[in-house]
């Protein structure tokens, strides 16, 4: 049989990392505890404990939380609520996530790219693109820790000013954190909502890097007033989510193990950041450059040459997989033709270090 492609394009967990007997284990005790109506409809915004675990981490009342079919059905529902209220162009990171790219212009939503640099969203771009016409956007779409693609976190300083522009300029924000816990050195910024207080920016984040991606378990705060909203829009989408799945995260946390699991993760991901980095150090050509990120599954690579669709062909071909930089832009924009994103999250250290060196020698 061939073997499969070291994957540096799959933005998921190593199976290793994730605490699947655990998990089993909490489904059955809390399907029992609960009984039926843990398999019965119920309450479009989400499993009551989880929700009040949510609130107490994040100090809101419950009533501010809706927990979601994972963080991206979220975004459809937040981007949808939005953009009917507040008709307007969407502001989003350059480059960003791509699944949202692709749900706002599936919407024929107007995309706008703001620029970033090695520390992330610029916030003097930002200002001048709210200053360039009278018209309100809908919002803003960032990720400012551990972003995806760029594995770039925002400076606090660069937060506070994002904050003030965006009090300056009554701009609704969406602040997508999925990564943020998931941070194996240095010390944490504050959060644009902890900054802000919570009532421009929504708050969104999800257990699919910190427990599982399959339990689909994605959580919004959202400013006060505004839940309810929220709340109607998943009723109407998918009547209610599934409980067992966000009844078997409660039941994990409530046994405490949380933190222990993601020490674990942090601790597996850190040693394959290391064999990426330790790759690309000893073979990496002069002209190449990256980032280091203190946490996350990606960093963010720049060819120098604008060749990296053209490397992409040549990698699938040495069995290496990975997501051009130009995937992460707006389609037909142009932008993101240099760089790549690799992600360490999912491949061994040994087939990380292997693949690595791989593509280096397409890049020689
Ligand atoms: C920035 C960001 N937001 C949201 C998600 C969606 O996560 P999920 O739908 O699994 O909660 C991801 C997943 O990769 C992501 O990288």
């Amino acid at each position: 049989m061939p073997e499969a492609p070291i994957s540096f394009a799959r933005g998921a967990p190593a199976l290793e990392l994730i605490p699947a007997a655990e998990l089993a284990d909490c489904a059955h005790a809390v399907a029992l505890a609960e009984g039926p109506r843990l398999f019965a409809y119920g309450p479009g915004g989400g499993y009551g404990p989880l929700r009040e675990w949510v609130a107490e981490r994040h100090r809101v009342d419950p009533g501010r939380v809706v927990l979601t079919v994972g963080g991206l059905l979220g975004f459809v529902l937040f981007s949808g609520e939005m953009l009917a209220r507040r008709p307007g162009r969407v502001l989003v990171e350059g480059p960003t996530y791509d699944r949202p790219l692709k749900i706002l212009a599936r919407e024929g939503t107007e995309i706008v790219v703001v620029p970033m640099d090695e520390e992330g969203l610029d916030p003097e771009a930002l200002e001048a693109e709210l200053a360039r016409t009278p018209e309100q956007p809908s919002f803003l779409y960032t990720i400012p820790t551990f972003q995806n693609p760029s594995g770039r976190t925002l400076p606090s300083e660069r937060r506070r000013r994002v904050v003030e522009l965006l009090e300056e300029h009554d701009l609704p924000v969406l602040e997508d954190d999925p990564y943020g816990l998931v941070r194996y050195e240095g010390t944490a910024p504050p959060t644009l909502h902890e900054l802000e207080g919570g009532g421009r920016v929504t708050y969104t984040s999800s257990f699919s890097k910190t427990v599982a991606p399959g339990l689909r378990t994605g959580y919004f705060v959202l400013p006060a007033g505004e839940a309810g909203a929220f709340e109607q829009r998943a009723v109407s989408t998918y009547i209610s989510p599934p409980f067992l799945a966000q009844a078997t995260i409660a039941e994990f946390l409530a046994r405490g193990r949380f933190e222990p699991n993601l020490s674990m993760v942090k601790d597996g991901l850190r040693g394959r950041r290391d064999a990426m980095l330790e790759g690309l150090e000893r073979a990496a050509p002069a002209r190449a450059s990256w980032n280091r990120p203190e946490g996350g599954y990606f960093l963010w690579l720049d060819l120098g040459n604008g060749g990296a669709a053209e490397l992409l062909g040549r990698a699938e071909a040495a069995g290496v997989t990975f997501i051009a930089g130009r995937d992460f832009f707006p389609y037909g924009s142009g932008l993101g033709r240099d760089s790549l994103r690799l992600a360490f999250s999912y491949e061994p250290v040994d087939r990380i270090a292997e693949g690595i060196s791989r593509l280096a020698g397409l890049l020689a």
